[in-house]
Order: structure tokens, then sequence, then C-alpha cells
């Protein structure tokens, strides 16, 4: 795949071939899902949002780390939504988690409903951000979080397919930007691993991890 065709795939997974990069997302992202998880702190019946959910394998880990929960996504890849349904059918079944094919620029969900949001790999894809920012801040309760996951500018701007379709952010830019929409930083964890990526090449990854709370 040439990096304008993965670019536009991690951006909105599409047909067949988007199927498999939501199964290379699962692998690939596995370090950033893992520092996300450890940062946050899953109190008994928390309502969670995830957005921008991918293949979706990840939720049951959720319910490994508190089983009293109920977990909503929202994704608008439809083939997306469709694999995270056919891999987490007995949680949707028992209602802890639902998952919505939508954009997040108009969240179908009323205010202050979540304790938590998390997006992790999704906020170089918000464009303009403040709109989508403005109606997360709106769904999160006051006092609630949003967890972000991504990788520094400086990390990724070299990869070919970052060229297109991202808004790269460097951390401080980030805060400032979060921070203008009301949401305030509350800790940031950044790790750096080896790893192949989704293009097959060997690169030195960065996951950042920034939580941030809404005042
Ligand atoms: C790069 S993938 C990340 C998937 C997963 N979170 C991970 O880190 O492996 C980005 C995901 O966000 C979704 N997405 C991007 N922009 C979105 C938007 N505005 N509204 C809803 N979903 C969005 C895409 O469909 C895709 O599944």
């Amino acid at each position: 795949m040439n990096p304008i065709e993965l670019s536009s795939q991690l951006r909105k997974p599409t047909g067949e071939a988007g199927k498999e990069i939501g199964k290379a997302l699962n692998e690939s992202n596995r370090g950033l899902y893992e520092l996300a998880f450890e940062m946050m702190s899953l109190q008994k019946d928390d309502r969670v949002l995830e957005i921008g959910f991918g293949s979706g394998m990840h939720f049951p880990e959720y319910f490994r780390l508190q089983p009293r929960l109920t977990v909503t996504g929202i994704d608008f890849s439809k083939d997306m939504c469709e694999e995270a349904k056919a891999h987490n059918a007995e949680l949707i079944a028992s209602n802890k988690l639902s998952l919505h094919c939508e954009e997040t620029s108009a969240l179908p969900f009323s205010d202050n409903r979540f304790d938590l949001a998390v997006a992790l790999n999704v906020i170089y894809f918000l464009d303009p951000p403040g709109v989508h920012l403005k109606e997360i801040h709106r769904v999160l309760k006051p006092g609630g979080m949003l967890l972000i996951g991504y990788r520094p500018r400086h990390t990724v701007e070299h990869l070919p397919f970052t060229k297109q379709n991202f808004i790269l952010y460097e951390p401080d830019e980030l805060k400032v930007l979060l921070s203008k929409n009301g949401l305030e930083a509350t800790k940031e964890i950044t790790r750096s691993h080896e790893k192949t990526s989704v293009d097959g090449v060997e690169v030195t990854v960065t996951d950042a991890c920034l939580l941030v709370k809404k005042g």
C-alpha cells in the first residue's frame, strides 16, 4: 500500500484493506493501549467513552480491570464498527458495551454523561480539532477525564504516511489546544520502544499518553 492510501486507511479504515489495517493496528498499538490502561483508574460504575476504537479487540481489557463499568464506543468507520461488534458480541449482548458508527463532531450523547473519554491515535484526525474537543468536553461530567494517546510530531513526521491527513502535535502544543477547550492536563507519560510499523519498517516508537480534566 502506498503512503497516501495508508494514511487515508489509518484515518478511516475501509473495506478489506481497512480490516487488515485494523488487525495490524491492534498489534502495533498494543504498547500504547498498555500505557493507557495503566494510566486509567477505573472506578466501579464508571461510564467510559472510547473514540476511534478501530477493530475493538481491546475492549475486554476494560472489564478485566474493572468488571462494573459501562463502555460506549464511537467510530465513523462502518467496517471497524462491524469488526468490533463481531469481536465483542458477548459484551454487547450483556449491555456492558455499546458501539456507535458515528462522527465525533456531533456526539449522539447527552451532556455530562461520561466519567472518562479515551482516544488513542485519533487526535491527528480531528479537524478542526476545536469542533470535536467541544463535543467531547460537553459529554464529560464535570471533573471527568479525557485520555489521549498519540505519537509526538518529532517522532513520526519523517514517516511518509503522516504527510497527509494527519495533524501532528508536540506535547506542549497539545496541552495548549486542550486547555483552550476547557481541558487541563493532570498527568502525562511518554515511553519509547522498538517495533515494526504498519508499513513493515523497523522504527523506534514513542508512545505518549496525556490525561486531561474537565474543570
Ligand atoms: C489510527 S485508527 C486508531 C484505532 C485504535 N484507537 C488504535 O490506536 O489502534 C483511528 C480510528 O479513529 C476513527 N476515527 C477517526 N476520525 C474519527 C472521527 N472524526 N469520528 C469517529 N471516528 C473517527 C477511524 O475510523 C479509526 O478507526
